[in-house]
């Protein structure tokens, strides 16, 4: 048990800016900032976590010489179902050759055919091939390896892992950082005027997902606590086709890329017919969130529903989609020889912090970009493969911005240091995260409805409402990090539930059987701010005033 300090603060590290989150955005941000020193904080042990290191869809850029980038935001913007902001859509695809020269730059080397052009894959709702990948659908492996090395050969960024963040040190006056946790379970103000938040989105809220199980909207809660402005909370997208690697499979489960679906795999039900051409003319590559659907519906009728990967392995081969066949494999299918079971799953969150095309936030001093960040580029529904493109091109944005901005020096500062988790807490909260999956899995699914959100929210402040008080004496750093995701997780799922019950209509990924249709009046965001959950009993931010 660690004695926690009762001294008004623990000073910790300075520098000119701190980047929280070490997915693509943040390695992006961290590496764009020279020469200014860069303090990047991240809770995993190496930088070799997250999110971005599971993605294997690759990055949509239009490098094709039949490709243009209008084109390509015109995909966006339709996939984002009315609620793109075209000129961020128009913006990231012209500097996508851009974003992929950053990446080549620091060692990234794309997939090329035998006479060294770049392949370049298909995906749902594109309309031309234009997804790069590296070592097939090991895209995220590949990039993320890249990308680490060069943070570490990077003299002007010092890295502190195993941190769990915990609040932003936002006082009366301006930013004056953020309170971390090492490994030696002291809580720590990391000093900076400047605050770059990318630590991931939201999948572990969820009980089947594509994320990482560190994906607890850590940065969306952080932000929330502040006040800052959130936006498009009701949109979490759901991939049509994770592995179900077993009858009761639930957390992580394994991705079998729509590159596969690209490339020609097909979806059949039990009867072996291929459903989804009864459902769109695209087929298997309609709207992610029409084939989330169409699957989602069957298996709730019962239907077992498989992927046939076969037509893609004999176009592509096996190191085509390395991490697709390993995990079929892993779990004990032969993707040669069977088709698979597949299940949709909580992928990629598009709402967050509500940031300006150059990634700032609502509060002075805090720039958000990654999957925590809602730019306007995905509106209701993100096209596949363009989150590695966001990521890069607003991480670079991010940088370009607090470069060109007027440079202040960290504030010397006496702010009490937060209370944190009790000691003996992480039994309970564990509890509290399954019992909060299970509710979001009932009413924040592929298909929502008001009686479900209204009990949801209900349930939820139940939830929050047993969450452990901190107290005096704080436990280690394990136990002191789940309960600080705890404390996110319900905070983020409360809100996320109250997007959900607003938007009386169906549009992109967000579908509400009580109201199936897409509504003009609706053609809007709904931004909340903690001041939102009128319900609420979460109080003031941890450290509130200084
Ligand atoms: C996939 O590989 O299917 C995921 C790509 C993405 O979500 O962008």
């Amino acid at each position: 048990m660690t004695e926690r300090a009762t001294d008004d603060r623990q000073d910790g590290p300075s520098a000119d800016v701190i980047v929280l989150g070490s997915g693509l955005a943040g390695l992006t941000t961290a590496l764009a900032l020279a020469p200014l020193r860069v303090l990047l904080v991240t809770k995993t042990p190496t930088l070799y976590g997250g999110s971005s290191l599971l993605a294997q869809g690759g990055i949509a850029a239009c490098v094709a010489e039949d490709d243009s980038p209008a084109e390509h935001a015109a995909d966006t913007v339709v996939a984002g179902a009315g609620l793109c902001d075209a000129e961020v859509a128009a913006g990231v695809t012209e500097e996508g050759p851009e974003a992929v020269g950053f990446l080549e730059r620091h060692g990234v080397v794309f997939d090329c055919d035998a006479t060294g052009r770049l392949l370049l894959g298909m995906e749902g709702a594109h309309g031309r091939h234009r997804i790069l990948h590296a070592g097939g659908d090991a895209a995220g492996r590949h990039l993320m390896a890249a990308l680490a090395k060069a943070v570490q050969d990077a003299e002007h960024i010092t890295v502190h892992d195993s941190t769990m963040a915990v609040d932003l040190a936002l006082g009366e006056g301006p930013l004056r950082g953020l309170w971390a946790v090492g490994p030696d379970a002291v809580c720590r103000l990391f000093r900076s005027p400047a605050v770059v938040l990318a630590p991931g989105g939201s999948g572990a809220l969820w009980p089947a997902t594509s994320n990482p199980p560190e994906a607890t909207a850590d940065g969306l809660a952080m932000a929330a606590r502040q006040g800052a402005l959130l936006a498009d909370l009701e949109f979490a997208q759901f991939h049509p086709t994770t592995l179900l690697t077993g009858p009761a499979a639930a957390g992580r489960l394994p991705l079998l890329s729509e590159a596969l679906r690209g490339a020609g795999a097909l979806l059949v039900d039990g009867d072996g017919h291929r459903f989804m051409l009864d459902e769109h003319p695209l087929a298997e590559l309609a709207p992610r969130d029409v084939v989330a659907r169409a699957v989602w519906r069957r298996r709730q009728r019962g239907e077992d529903i498989r992927l046939d990967l076969r037509p893609a392995l004999a176009k592509r081969g096996a190191d085509g989609f390395p991490q697709a066949v390993a995990a079929c494999r892993a779990a004990g299918f032969d993707p040669f020889a069977e088709t698979v079971p597949v299940t949709p799953a909580l992928h990629y969150h598009m709402g967050g912090v509500l940031t300006d095309a150059q990634g700032r936030s609502s509060l002075p001093g805090l720039w958000a970009c990654g999957e925590v960040a809602t730019t306007g580029l995905h509106g209701a529904n993100r096209l596949a493969s363009n989150s590695l493109l966001e990521a890069v091109v607003f991480g670079r944005r991010v940088a370009e911005d607090i470069l060109s901005s007027e440079r202040r020096d960290a504030l010397e500062s006496s702010l009490p240091a937060p209370e944190l988790a009790p000691p003996g807490c992480a039994g309970p909260c564990l509890e509290l995260q399954s019992a909060l999956r299970a509710v979001m899995g009932q009413a924040l699914g592929v298909e929502r409805a008001a009686p479900e959100l209204d009990a949801v929210i209900a349930e939820l402040q139940v939830l929050q409402d047993r969450l452990p008080a901190p107290g005096q004496e704080s436990g280690d750093a394990a136990e002191i990090r789940t309960w600080l995701e705890t404390r996110n997780m319900l905070l983020a799922a409360r809100l996320v539930a109250q997007a959900a019950l607003r938007r009386e209509e169906s549009r992109g990924a967000h579908f509400r059987r009580d109201y199936p249709m897409t509504r003009e009046s609706w053609s809007r965001h709904i931004s909340l701010t903690l001041s939102d959950l009128t319900a609420s009993n979460e109080g003031p931010p941890l450290y509130a005033a200084g």
